[in-house]
């Protein structure tokens, strides 16, 4: 268990009888001021309310109860009516002396792995990809990250939009349009060209166009040959212009198992659901009445047409089927969130009770105008672009800083630094805002940014070759680690709680959580830095003592930047 862990269970059993015992052990926390203590708990507050009594007097009551040896001294009543912990020197210094040699950096596996399929990325394929995948991708990709580290089976599955309209007005395109040189030479920009071209004409109210291009899906959807050879040539380009920008972006699926796959289960789902009484006849269409939301969930259009919540119903049976997942999270703009809503419901009522299933939504990336984000043209920013912008404008940052440094490995910092940058500006934010995209911003040397916390680490691998020693000769001859001064009291209480901050950040599906906290670390670390002398400490023990907590910071910030999907570097 962790600290965290410990202390909430000490705590739950001393909870008054009339306490809801979950809901006071979730009221302990990291202390939100760390001058006043490291955990608080203040499950008393709640309690005093319902009770009718003073929350203090309760806290009070508490305190007296609760003996937390050997983690911590007596808890202090405090405030309105909660309780300060703080951790004894000699327990921190104990667990980081463990720490020292775990290579888990105290991370145990969960008592009961979970299988979690996350559903993340998801673009609609042969179309220019824009920043809400953007987001998609890092947040699903750091969620997965995070959940495996701590032990959980997780499947990441990339649920391609490959079998949309998008397609009728790339084949309209195609047959009236196309620049077969241009195809040859450039398939993708071709076809996001095509596509272009019909999404202006449709928008500037041509509706030749429009039924043009939905009878071309329509006839892909029914198995035109014409139409169906077109597909299977454009996918691959599709699926590779694809594959390269997650190779940038450091990411790796599982399974890729887009819309198309599910085409031939859509006809049994409805089949199911009206045999089931759940879908019923409306308009002519197939629909689900959800109690609560106004419209009804269509899953076959008056047309005959499946739709995007037929496919997402089918695609849950087969998860379901497949990996037996206690949870599917999907990783998706917020304002898909009636979509999902509705989906949950029909799912449960179709059957799919066991399984948790959860939107875990995110808000827009905004523009210096606070409008979405999007380049001077209009058009949506394309991702391949923007990550090249984020690379030069580190690549100058590096320049300016490390011009010792060789070109080639110039190059490589800047890359680690811009996508980092980049990764980090999304997941550090609370998921569900807004967040304005800010290139100065974002690649802040002090900040709450990626570029912050990789020179954290980078300046104590040069604290290493500087005195001529490596953490594994540290580790080798272990040092009893002092806390003697408040800055390393400070940093050594923060490094134990990676493991707790790691489920927490899982618990809520949210990476800030981590990002907040490893910046947290890595003031404190400063603080230590400039506090506290360490290889010209005063005695060969305190070196030792320092160093080591030097060693514990660095694997901290590699591991916790690793479930970000950032990069570290040893110089930069
Ligand atoms: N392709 C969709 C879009 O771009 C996102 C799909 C999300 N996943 C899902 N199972 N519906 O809007």
């Amino acid at each position: 268990m962790n600290v965290l862990e410990r202390l909430r269970a000490i705590i739950g059993a001393a909870a008054p009888p009339e306490a809801d015992r979950a809901v006071f052990e979730r009221a302990v926390r990291p202390a939100g001021d760390p001058r006043h203590g490291d955990y608080q708990a203040n499950g008393c507050m709640a309690l005093g309310k319902a009770l009718g009594r003073p929350p203090r007097t309760l806290a009070a009551e508490l305190a007296t109860r609760l003996d937390l040896e050997p983690l911590a001294g007596p808890a202090e009543p405090a405030g309105p009516g909660f309780l300060n912990i703080r951790l004894h020197d000699a327990f921190i210094a104990a667990d980081l002396g463990r720490m020292l040699h775990d290579d888990r950096l105290g991370i145990e596996p969960p008592a009961r792995p979970a299988t979690v399929v996350i559903d993340f990325s998801s673009p609609n394929v042969a179309k220019p990809m824009h920043v809400g995948h953007l987001r998609s991708t890092i947040i699903g990709a750091s969620l997965a990250r995070i959940l495996t580290g701590l032990g959980h089976r997780v499947v990441r599955d990339n649920h391609l939009g490959d079998w949309g309209s998008q397609f009728g007005m790339i084949l309209w395109g195609w047959k009236t349009a196309r620049d077969q040189a241009a195809y040859d030479a450039n398939p993708v920009a071709e076809l996001a060209r095509l596509y272009r071209l019909a999404q202006d004409r449709i928008k500037a109210g041509d509706a030749a166009v429009e039924d043009a291009a939905r009878a071309e899906t329509a006839k892909l959807h029914s198995g035109d040959p014409e139409n169906r050879a077109l597909w299977q040539a454009f996918m691959p380009h599709a699926l590779q212009a694809l594959a390269g920008l997650y190779d940038r972006l450091g990411i790796a699926f599982d399974v890729q198992l887009g819309e198309s796959f599910y085409d031939d289960r859509l006809a049994a789902v409805v089949d199911d659901l009206t045999a089931k009484g759940l879908a019923v006849p409306s308009e002519g269409a197939m629909v689900v009445f959800v109690e609560g939301t106004e419209a009804p969930f269509i899953v076959r259009k008056t047309d005959g047409a499946f739709t995007y919540a037929t496919t997402d119903l089918a695609t849950i049976a087969y998860r379901v089927q497949e990996w037996r997942p206690d949870q599917i999270l999907y990783v998706v703009d917020h304002r898909q969130g009636d979509h999902f809503k509705q989906l949950f419901e029909v799912a449960r009522k179709w059957g799919y009770r066991d399984v948790e299933l959860a939107h875990i939504a995110f808000g827009t990336i905004l523009g210096p105008d606070r409008r979405p984000f999007k380049t001077r043209d209009g058009d949506v920013v394309g991702l391949e672009s923007l990550l090249d912008e984020a690379i030069a404008r580190a690549r100058r940052i590096v320049d300016e800083n490390s011009p010792e440094l060789d070109p080639a490995e110039r190059e490589r910092v800047a890359e680690v630094v811009g996508v980092g940058a980049v990764k980090y500006a999304d997941l550090s934010q609370n998921r569900i805002s807004d967040y304005v995209f800010d290139w100065n911003k974002m690649m802040a040397m002090n900040g709450n940014t990626a570029t912050y916390l990789q020179y954290a680490y980078a300046r104590i691998q040069s604290i290493f070759r500087k005195g001529e020693t490596t953490p594994a000769a540290v580790r080798e001859r272990p040092p009893a680690i002092v806390l003697s001064h408040p800055a390393e009291r400070g940093l050594g209480a923060r490094l134990l709680r990676l493991p707790e901050v790691l489920e927490l950040a899982a618990a809520e599906r949210k990476p800030n959580i981590l990002t907040d906290h490893l910046f947290d670390l890595a003031n404190a670390f400063s603080t230590f830095f400039e506090g506290c002398p360490v290889l010209k400490a005063d005695s060969p023990e305190r070196r030792q003592s320092r160093l080591a907590l030097c060693d514990l910071t660095a694997r901290t910030l590699q591991y916790g930047l690793e479930m970000l999907g950032i990069d570290v570097v040893d110089r930069m």
